[in-house]
């Protein structure tokens, strides 16, 4: 029978009684609903391989692929699967400098999955495969109770701005600059609306990631100051649920209205193996930016 306990009022929940590997439909509903109210999920215990967390995150959506991901990337796992993990292909840790560390090391950075995509993650599921003894924790922002406890003349300047996403922007600040430029996957830029309303709750959400650039219409100085502000505010301590990995937790999360990051780890001495899939989130498409003014009050105001 599944069952509930909430891990923060109104974020993140435990969820027990739900195996992946042979879910009922009933068991699919409860955690489609439980997903709506809590955004974060922990099922702890599950033993899955590859195949079968891919057939369970499919039946919550379209599986997001990752075709166009270089092999440093893709490191094995079918397409739809992500290894987010500090080893090579030797079995041993990698060390600092291997280009293998810019996607782990990219995941520090508060964001979103996929928002430089044109339809961008909904879930992602990521599974314990081998954890840490100390940090490689995973920390969650709510971003409803962010958009919620902005002040009234802070809700007026960001709702209707529009944030330019691309790939290359946090790795471009962690100091990576050889990126594959006739890869459009990489080099792609979208744009995304910074408020949106959650189709199932018509809650709004701001909708921040690491990937996002700058604001369109907005010098890039006061725009990547508003955004740094913004994350800033959502990522406050008492927003945020940090999960402690156990081996075979599958902890699921609704990028919509998530911001996440990882912990920093001894990734020269620890194991840190996860695997992640994750569904696409077609009524969170990129909008079209062409021609886009944004208000003189709205510029000074973020300058
Ligand atoms: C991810 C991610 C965080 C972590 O896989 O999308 O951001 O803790 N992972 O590894
Ligand atoms: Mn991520």
């Amino acid at each position: 029978m599944a069952s509930l306990t909430p891990l923060e009022p109104g974020f993140a929940a435990r969820i027990e009684g739900v195996d992946a590997a042979c879910a009922s439909d009933g068991d699919i509903a409860f955690v489609r609903k439980a997903l709506i109210d809590h955004c974060v999920l922990v099922l702890p215990g599950q033993i899955i391989d590859g195949d079968q967390q891919a057939d369970f995150a499919a039946r919550f959506g379209t599986l997001d692929a990752y075709e166009n991901m270089s092999g440093d990337y893709a490191r094995g796992m079918r397409k739809d699967l992500l290894n987010v993990s500090n080893l090579g292909d030797d079995g041993k840790p990698v060390g600092p400098g291997d280009r293998r560390r810019e996607l782990d090391m990219g995941n520090r950075f508060w964001h979103t999955d996929a928002s430089f995509k044109p339809v961008p993650a909904h879930l992602s599921m990521l599974y314990g495969i081998t954890v840490t003894n100390q940090g490689g924790e995973t920390q969650f922002a709510d971003m409803r109770a962010a958009w919620d406890s902005l002040d009234a003349d802070r809700k007026e300047l960001v709702e209707g701005l529009i944030a330019e996403h691309s790939s290359t922007t946090a790795r471009r600040w962690l100091g990576f600059e050889d990126f594959d430029e006739s890869n459009p996957a990489v080099m792609g830029r979208v744009n995304h609306d910074l408020v949106r309303e959650l189709p199932e709750t018509g809650r709004k959400t701001l909708y921040l990631s690491a990937h996002a650039d700058h604001i369109v219409g907005m010098p890039v100085p006061g725009g990547r100051l508003l955004l740094a502000e913004l994350t800033e505010h959502a990522t406050r301590p008492d927003n945020v649920f940090t999960h402690t990995w156990q081996a075979s937790d599958l902890v699921i999360w609704d990028n919509r209205c998530t911001m996440h990051r990882s912990r920093p780890y001894r990734a020269d001495r620890e194991t840190r193996q996860l695997r992640r899939a994750s569904t696409v989130a077609p009524e969170f498409a990129a909008c079209d930016a062409v021609g886009v003014q944004v208000p003189d009050w709205k510029i000074e105001a973020a300058a």
